[in-house]
């Protein structure tokens, strides 16, 4: 994505997370609120996950889009104390610049819809995840109503323009179950904030290390 793209997409997120931020509150507690440890959040945006994190927590929070970063530590400055450490740092979520097993967890609310390369997305989460981490996702999948499934497929390639490469179809959720996740919780929420099939997902790297 160019510069130019990631900037304007920067800037329309602002208003869109103002509006949906209060609508998924609850939602964002009951993903992230348990959680302890070294905890991964993966395309942060503006911070949205951060008032739900434990005290105790540390955060690692990242977004491949520079023009997020100021956004998310103006959201964490504004946090009421006590509050999680959290550290805001760009990288990719296909390529993430952590050493294998350093996390407790890994988060991802509305953000896998858009990488280019789902299965190395996966595939970077099984690796920085500890044996027995925590997966917490919270994304917008593809409906299960066919009719609409098509619609949502006819209209990519121009969504896919106007909003970060975001895929309105895709399954997000069963890729990390196909690599081997054990799910804990899955379920689909609806929110009238946000006319999409919305999915969370509560998984656990199994214990024992697999290939
Ligand atoms: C729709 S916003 C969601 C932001 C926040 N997680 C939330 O729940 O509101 C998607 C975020 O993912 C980021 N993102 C997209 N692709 C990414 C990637 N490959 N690596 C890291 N962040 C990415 C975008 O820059 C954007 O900030």
């Amino acid at each position: 994505m160019g510069n130019l793209s990631k900037r304007w997409f920067a800037t329309i997120y602002g208003p869109i997370d103002r509006w949906q931020r209060r609508s998924t509150a609850a939602i964002r507690r009951d993903l992230v609120g348990d959680l302890q440890g070294d905890i991964l959040d993966v395309g942060c945006g503006p911070g949205t996950n951060f008032e739900h994190y434990r005290p105790d927590a540390h955060v690692t929070a990242v977004d491949y889009n520079e023009h997020m970063l100021p956004m998310a530590r103006k959201t964490l400055l504004g946090l009421r104390e006590p509050h999680a450490v959290i550290e805001v740092r760009q990288a990719d979520a296909m390529a993430l610049p952590f050493r294998d097993a350093s996390f407790d967890a890994y988060v991802s609310t509305l953000v896998l819809c858009s990488v280019p390369d789902l299965e190395r997305a996966v595939e970077e989460a099984w690796r920085v995840l500890a044996p027995g981490g925590a997966l917490r996702l919270f994304e917008h999948v593809r409906s299960e109503v066919p009719w609409k499934a098509r619609v949502q497929s006819a209209l990519n390639p121009a969504w896919g323009l106007v909003a970060d490469g975001c895929h309105l179809d895709r399954l997000t959720h069963h890729a990390f179950i196909e690599r081997g996740f054990e799910v804990t919780e899955q379920r689909r929420v609806r929110m009238r904030a946000e006319p999409l099939p919305l999915v969370v997902l509560k998984a656990r790297k199994p214990e024992q290390r697999s290939a």
